[in-house]
């Protein structure tokens, strides 16, 4: 039986930020992060997928580590049938449209006490808005770097509190409070990243409103040129 796992910058990060002792991991594929916290820091944890795929492979991982008394596999779309009893809320590489209808479907959710960590491969901007926009609140947002691909884990809670953020707190997130040492280089990339994506906007010519976003958030991020 396999008992070392070694995971990657962006998995282990996300394992970090864990506070609390049942998870739900949602979209497990490998299930590598599950099996991680099983081993190494949580009592229990309900996997998830929507494919039957990535749950068999899950199902061997699973038993090659023998952990298979503390994670339960379920084939769902994101957190239906899922207990309540979970105390934090994982889900990773996944597009940000998809955890929003994930969370917000789920009244359970809107509880001080349940953590939600999330790491969007998409729309990260418009996932920060609607979270706020939605009574949820980032605590902590921790940027990762690895190969050629910057990540961005938020750590999150229901608060009640409705707020309507600014574009500036939209693009930063609380990235910049973070002590994590990929800090610099992220901005950096992002930077970069959005400058590209202006010239090709200005290229084309045809997007004045996305234009002039795009101007507004390379504006805010120039401070990492
Ligand atoms: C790119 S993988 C990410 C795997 C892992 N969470 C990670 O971060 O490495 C995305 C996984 O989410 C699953 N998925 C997509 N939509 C889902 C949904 N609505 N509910 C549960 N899982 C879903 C996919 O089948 C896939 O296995």
């Amino acid at each position: 039986m396999k008992k070392y796992l070694c995971l990657s910058n962006r998995l282990k990060a996300i394992a970090n930020l864990v506070k609390g002792d049942i998870v739900a991991d949602i979209g497990c594929d490998h299930a590598y992060l599950s099996i991680f916290l099983a081993i190494n820091k949580c009592s229990y944890v309900y996997a998830t997928d929507v494919r039957k795929k990535p749950l068999e492979r899950a199902k061997q991982n699973i038993k090659n580590y023998g952990v298979e008394d503390k994670i339960k596999l379920i084939l769902t779309d994101g957190l239906r049938n899922v207990p309540e009893e979970v105390d934090t809320v994982i889900m990773s590489g996944m597009g940000g449209k998809l955890m929003e209808r994930i969370v917000f479907e789920q009244d359970w959710l809107k509880n001080k006490n349940k953590q939600l960590i999330l790491q969007p491969q998409t729309f990260l901007m418009e996932l920060r808005q609607n979270l706020y926009l939605n009574g949820y609140e980032i605590e902590l947002e921790h940027p990762v770097v690895e190969s050629d691909k910057t990540y961005c884990i938020i750590s999150a809670r229901y608060s009640g509190c409705v707020k309507n953020i600014s574009l500036r707190d939209a693009v930063l997130g609380k990235v910049r409070n973070s002590n994590s040492q990929y800090l610099s280089e992220y901005l950096k990339r992002k930077y970069k990243k959005c400058n590209k994506i202006l010239s090709g906007l200005r290229m084309s010519g045809l997007d004045k409103q996305r234009i002039k976003k795009y101007e507004q958030i390379c504006d805010i991020l120039s401070e990492w040129k």
